[in-house]
């Protein structure tokens, strides 16, 4: 094998394709909200917002996850807060409602999102980070539980209260953190039991339930024969919708979940905006953090434009360009994978017996035979095919064994590459393993 003259296929970078921007919806909305120009000055579009964020846009994006989740209440704009995104809304959730003198623990779906270590690692939690696994029904609830009441009752820790103690919010004991539809890397949808449990867990164990539903509205059918690929409703409540009504709703004004919503994989990370939605009083104490009273919520110019696109392009989009074409994607890369890797050994997810699948990525189990670390290698350095290790969605500082489970596996994703480069990808790989293997 010799990568010379084989262009670089990236199955590594999880953004949105650069093709599929919406761009022309992103003018269009710009124009619009620049040519009001009362909204510019009067109402303080470049100056300082709310703390919430901008009203207009919390207003239409209530609208727009009331028509999607379907839950049983409709979301209202006070549920909700604008966020830079969901990275940065993690850091304000933690610097609002954790303090490492009280918060035990942060436990963490395995496979994880490895970007929210750092998170947690930035606000004092480095060493306090524990793994949970996953199956195929999504974060393993008893597991959980058991762990959990291993820490009860709670051992003090050895160090002083790190924060001032606010009328505006609490300090929750554990944090959970989980990517329930389409999680990044796995693409497991977590069932609907499963979250049921989740939340009487939280409740029990006074933990808070971050989940960053950041890839729910980017789902289709795994049989391409159903034709569905465009699917206007949520394939299960989020979390957040759960906490609101199971056994009677929330046990307190907080409640015990936030959901973490963005822009960057439906619209363009460039956009850096997103919201958080919890209870009121919740909505209302994250609005509180340090950062954001200096001067109002982030984003709050480009709010403006989104607000527009909520209300006018973005359905559209999403069901006639994004859906469609990550679903057409999805299935090339997957008849590939059944064509070149299955034989080989290498096995992926069992899709939810709704035969809903989504989001950007697909999951690699590699047959014994290989080393994950050694395909990704080969992979780059004679293939020039870049991909993702198991280890890299390792919980950071957790040695425990439910981590080895899928360290020998890949991440895939379907989104970036150029779709004719797909099925070439796939091939690529079988070629490295079939090689590695022999
Ligand atoms: C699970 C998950 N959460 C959060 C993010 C980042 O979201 P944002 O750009 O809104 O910070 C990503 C991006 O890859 C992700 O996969």
């Amino acid at each position: 094998m010799g990568s010379a003259g084989l262009s670089e296929i990236n199955f590594r970078l999880g953004w949105p394709n650069p093709g599929l921007l919406p761009v022309k919806e992103l003018q269009s909305a710009s124009q619009t909200a620049l040519s009001k120009s009362e909204a510019l000055t009067k109402d303080s579009l470049l100056e300082y917002g709310p703390d919430h964020g901008y009203i207009p846009l919390r207003n239409s994006i209530a609208t727009w996850l009331s028509s999607f989740y379907q839950p049983k209440a409709a979301v209202t704009a006070d549920r909700i807060c604008i966020s830079g995104g969901a990275s940065q809304n993690l850091s304000c959730v933690l610097q609002a409602f954790t303090d490492p003198a009280i918060t035990q623990y942060i436990w963490m779906v395995a496979p994880t999102y490895f970007c929210a270590c750092r998170v947690f690692d930035d606000v004092g939690f480095a060493g306090r980070l524990r793994a949970v696994p996953e199956d195929d029904e999504g974060l393993d609830v008893v597991f959980l539980a058991e762990e959990l009441a291993r820490c009860e009752p709670p051992t003090p820790i050895s160090m002083p209260a790190t924060k001032t103690r606010r009328s505006w919010n609490k300090t929750y004991r554990h944090v959970i953190y989980a990517v329930p539809t389409f999680a990044n890397p796995s693409g497991r949808i977590m069932s609907l039991a499963r979250r049921e449990t989740l939340v009487r867990i939280a409740r029990q164990y006074d933990a808070l339930v971050v989940t960053d539903d950041v890839y729910d509205m980017l789902q289709w059918d795994c049989q391409p024969s159903k034709g569905q690929n465009v699917r206007k409703t949520a394939c299960q409540p989020r979390v957040v919708d759960i906490d609101a009504y199971l056994d009677g709703g929330p046990i307190d004004d907080f409640g015990n979940s936030v959901s973490q919503g963005s822009f960057s994989k439906i619209l363009g990370p460039g956009l850096r905006t997103g919201w958080a939605e919890g209870t009121l009083r919740f909505a209302w104490g994250l609005s509180q953090c340090g950062q954001t009273r200096s001067g109002g919520c982030a984003s709050q110019f480009t709010a403006a434009i989104l607000s527009e696109m909520v209300e006018t392009s973005l359905p559209q989009y999403m069901q006639t360009v994004l859906q469609p074409t990550y679903a057409r994607r999805y299935r090339t890369m997957m008849d590939a994978v059944v064509r070149h890797l299955l034989p080989l050994g290498i096995s992926t997810p069992v899709p939810d017996r709704s035969g809903t699948v989504g989001g950007y990525y697909v999951w690699l189990q590699l047959p014994e035979t290989v080393r994950a670390a050694e395909v990704v290698k080969v992979a780059r350095e004679e293939m020039n095919l870049l991909l993702h290790p198991g280890s890299l969605f390792l919980v950071e500082g957790d040695a425990s064994k439910c981590q080895l489970s899928f360290l020998n596996g890949v991440r895939v994703c379907f989104v970036w590459a150029e779709e004719e480069l797909i099925v070439a990808g796939v091939e690529r790989l079988a070629a490295v393993v079939e090689a590695l293997s022999a």
